[in-house]
Order: structure tokens, then C-alpha cells, then sequence
């Protein structure tokens, strides 16, 4: 590398043209069946050979593209995304199947999550859902686009009829705490959505095709392209009293909701529990 920071849309490009093909793989191996699926954190928390091989052909492909940079995977990633990142400072994170309980079960709602962080901040992302195709991408200042329209998030300014998109971890214990704290929050909200997919999630907030979105327990390859998207369409993206977003809680709401849905979240001990 010769160290010269590359720019957004570059590593956006790159980004695109392997969330495509990883998506296509993914796709694929669904059609012909789930295989080798074994359990991580918990009996429900699953991973199948897809999810393997997408990660794997993805880091290749990146490697190829760009040698000196390093990649942080969900399934093998930890240890190398770490690593020295080159003289560019580049690290891709990537989610190869995001939403694998429902690529297990057969529906059309999992994505290829791919962002590029620069000197730690990210500055290029897409999400595209393998079976439907749909992608969102943005760039860093540069607005967040799906299908060439670029992305407006919703102006509700009434959380009473804001619909929120949230998820759940798959600790036992976890999950008893986030019904709770969602028990509490229902009745000053529209209504709720559970998708199973992080990174879509953020991407529907991005889209307004929800007003807002907040799970605790997400890992940086779930939101990492999928945070920019929604900040990028004008939404607030941030964790509890600007702790910035991360496994703690992450909250993607438009400005006006923001401070309502993040009070009722503390109130809640959202960011608490196991
Ligand atoms: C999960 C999904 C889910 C969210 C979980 C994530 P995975 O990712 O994004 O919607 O609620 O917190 O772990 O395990 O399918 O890659």
C-alpha cells in the first residue's frame, strides 16, 4: 500500500461488486439445501457451511482487490481484523450472512452486510438482501442510496405513532430482559417489527419503512454498514447519553424521536440486563 487514503466511493465499489457475489453464493447454497449447521453462543445462536464459505470467498475476493488491508468476519475474522491494516488504514467488517436464523428456515430476509472503515471511522457500506436483491449503500457525506433514489428517513416527530424495528440476542437470560424493557416501551409507540436481520433493520429506518430502530447486543459487523446507511438518510444513530453505537445499544431514530425513544430506553435499562 502506499498509504494514501483511498476514497468512499473506491471502496464502496469493491464493497459492491462482493456483497453481489456473496449474496449470489449464499442464495445458491440455500437452493441446494442447508448444510453443516452447527450452534455458537448458545442452541439457538446457529451457522451453517453457507456462512463459512460466503465469509471466505469474501475475504479472498477482498484480499485480491486490496492486499494490505484487514478484514474483520464474523466467523473468523476476530483475530485478523485486528491486525495491522495496511498502510491505507482500511478495514473491511463483514457480516456474510446476517439474519441466518431465517436463511435456516427458508425466508427471503437475510443479507450480506460489507462496510469499509478508514483510520477507524466508516466511511462506505451496503446491505443487499440475497434473495430479493435489494441493496442500500452510502458514502460517507455522501447520502445513502437504494436502487438510485437517494434514501430520506421518516419526519415522524410523535412517538406515539412511530413504528420500531428491534431484535433480540440469543441468550436466555438476554432475551428475558429485552422482552421486558420492550413490554414497557410498546405502549408508547405505534407498534413494533422484528425482522430477524440487523443490518436490513437499520436499512428500513434509512428508507422510513419504519421510523426507528434499537437493539442491544449488536456486534460491529451487524450495524457497521447498515449505521451509515441510516445516518447517511438523516437519522440519529447513537447508543445511551452519546456513547456512540455499540453492543451496548444501538438507536437509529429520526431527530425528532431520538431523545423521546432514547429516555424511555435508559428509563428502561435497555442497555442493561446480561
Ligand atoms: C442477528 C440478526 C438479528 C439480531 C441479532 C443478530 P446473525 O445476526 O441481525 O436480527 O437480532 O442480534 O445477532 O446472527 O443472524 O448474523
Amino acid at each position: 500500500m502506499d498509504g494514501t487514503r483511498p476514497a468512499g466511493d473506491e471502496l464502496l465499489k469493491i464493497a459492491v461488486e462482493v456483497a453481489r457475489q456473496a449474496a449470489e453464493t449464499a442464495r445458491r447454497m440455500r437452493a441446494d439445501g442447508v448444510s453443516g449447521v452447527t450452534t455458537k453462543s448458545t442452541a439457538t445462536d446457529v451457522v451453517t457451511a453457507a456462512d463459512r464459505a460466503v465469509e471466505r470467498e469474501a475475504v479472498a475476493t477482498l484480499r485480491a482487490a486490496r492486499p494490505g488491508d484487514a478484514v474483520l468476519g464474523e466467523e473468523y475474522g476476530g483475530a485478523d481484523g485486528t491486525g495491522p491494516t495496511g498502510g491505507a488504514g482500511v478495514r473491511w467488517i463483514l457480516d456474510p450472512i446476517d439474519g441466518t436464523v431465517n436463511y435456516l428456515y427458508g425466508l427471503p430476509h437475510y443479507a450480506v452486510s460489507l462496510a469499509a472503515e478508514v483510520d477507524g471511522e466508516v466511511v462506505a457500506g451496503v446491505v443487499r438482501n440475497a434473495v430479493t436483491g435489494d441493496e442500500w449503500t452510502a458514502i460517507r457525506g455522501g447520502g445513502a442510496y437504494r436502487a438510485g433514489q437517494r434514501l430520506r428517513s421518516s419526519t415522524e416527530t410523535d412517538l406515539g405513532k412511530a413504528l420500531v424495528a428491534t431484535g433480540f440476542g440469543y441468550d436466555p437470560a438476554r432475551r428475558a430482559h429485552q422482552a421486558g424493557v420492550l413490554a414497557e416501551l410498546i405502549p408508547h409507540i405505534r407498534d413494533i417489527r422484528r425482522f430477524g436481520v440487523a443490518s436490513i433493520d437499520l436499512c428500513l429506518a434509512a428508507e422510513g419503512s419504519v421510523d426507528a430502530y434499537y437493539e442491544k447486543g449488536l456486534n460491529l459487523w451487524d450495524h457497521a454498514a447498515g449505521g451509515l446507511i441510516a445516518t447517511e438518510s438523516g437519522l440519529l444513530v447513537d447508543g445511551l447519553a452519546g456513547a456512540g453505537p455499540g453492543p451496548d445499544l444501538v438507536i437509529a431514530a429520526p431527530p425528532a424521536l431520538f431523545g423521546p425513544l432514547h429516555d424511555h430506553l435508559d428509563r428502561l435499562d435497555a442497555a442493561g440486563g446480561p
